[in-house]
């Protein structure tokens, strides 16, 4: 296994001077969507674990729980933690009567943003994402209110997360994006054809998001076999019978070269990520001290162009069977927003 670096690289992330961690640390799994959450001294733990080894990129979202990632973030950042952080989080997915509503109207902004700055026990977000874009608010309007929040000094930095190239560069027009979230790993490509070249000619940084392929580059096939009723990858189209058969090939492949180049299956999943260029930052997401430590191990594996090539070669088009989500959670997928001119709410 390819050994941690001594100290964990900063970059640059975006234009506007925010500056982060090489490597982040994705929060979700701690209380949300993979299986029951998991013991909240050991969450926190970890948590002071990575910022002491220098990962320093926090991730979690108002809708992880929802609401208790946050909490437990809280919890984690005091005694002097949360200056040595920069702290992400993100709104647009409520649950409000039991409802799952994306939204993005300048009233629930304000609200989410006041929200979770009391349970993050913090006066200032770093980095505030749109966690999914509302198809019903022109990007503009939501756009105006989040610069509001950061005239006010709530927010640092803006993020978007799964937004269309189109909304991207409207929302970047009224205030400037410093980073867009998206699935981006050896087998969840797709952000290449227009999300990537988009975020590049703008100057947007890219943060990647399941960079392990929600654990399937780092376990294979036989991750679906320990996971719980409530997790939510039982649901993913990958992780189906019969296409999990045909995925668990690519897996193995990987399995294999990591182990001709002496490190783990995940270290070689998130290099991939890493070589991707020096404005992309992987947050890997995990539950564990161990796992962790061997994910910020991947910072000192190297790939030739030539191994690239090999490991994109194992998950191309075609070898990867299934959508990143299943159809009913996909209704926010082009997320195209009314022009302004239509906004009559205000
Ligand atoms: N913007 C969005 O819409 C969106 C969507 C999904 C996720 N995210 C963010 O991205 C973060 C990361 O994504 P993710 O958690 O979905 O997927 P991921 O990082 O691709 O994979 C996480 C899974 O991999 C396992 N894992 C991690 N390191 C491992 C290792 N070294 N060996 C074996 N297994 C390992 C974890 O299990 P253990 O806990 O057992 O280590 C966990 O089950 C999330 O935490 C969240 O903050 C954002």
């Amino acid at each position: 296994m390819a050994a941690a670096p001594v100290s964990v690289p900063r970059m640059k992330l975006g234009s506007q001077g925010l500056e982060v961690s090489a490597q982040g640390l994705g929060c979700m799994g701690m209380s949300a969507f993979y299986g029951p959450p998991k013991p909240e001294p050991d969450m926190i733990k970890l948590i002071h674990h990575a910022v002491a080894a220098g990962v320093t990129f926090l991730d979690t979202s108002d809708v992880y729980g929802p609401h208790t990632n946050e909490i437990l973030l809280g919890k984690a950042l005091q005694g002097g933690v949360r200056e040595k952080v920069e702290l992400a989080t993100k709104f647009g997915i409520s649950f409000a009567d039991g409802k799952r509503e994306i939204r993005g109207d300048p009233a629930y902004v304000r609200a989410a943003c006041e929200g979770s700055l009391k349970r993050l026990g913090v006066d200032c977000v770093d980095l505030y994402y749109q966690h999914r874009i509302d198809k019903r608010v022109p990007i503009e309007v939501t756009m105006g209110e989040l610069k509001k929040l950061v005239e006010e000094g709530k927010i640092k930095y803006i993020g978007l997360s799964e937004a269309s190239a189109s909304t991207i560069r409207r929302a970047h027009a009224i205030h400037p994006i410093t980073a867009v979230q998206l699935e981006w790993s050896l087998w969840s490509r797709d952000a290449e054809e227009d999300l990537i070249p988009t975020c590049r000619e703008l100057g947007i940084g890219i943060v990647a998001y399941s960079p392990l392929g929600r654990g399937f580059l780092s376990s294979g096939a036989k991750l679906v076999d320990s996971l719980s009723e409530q997790d939510f990858r039982k649901y993913l189209p990958r992780f189906q019978p019969g296409n999990l058969d045909k995925n668990a090939q690519i897996f193995e492949r990987v399995n294999a070269m990591a182990a001709r180049k002496g490190c783990t299956p995940s270290q070689l999943a998130l290099a991939w990520v890493h070589h991707q260029g020096n404005d992309v930052c992987p947050i890997p997401g995990t539950t564990k001290i161990e796992n962790f430590n061997q994910n910020v191990g991947a910072l000192s594996v190297k790939l030739t162009p030539d191994e690239m090539a090999e490991l994109e070669s194992y998950a191309a088009e075609g070898e990867v069977v299934g959508d990143r989500y299943p159809q009913m959670a996909n209704t926010w997928k082009d997320s195209e927003t009314p022009p302004l001119s239509s906004w009559t709410s205000e």
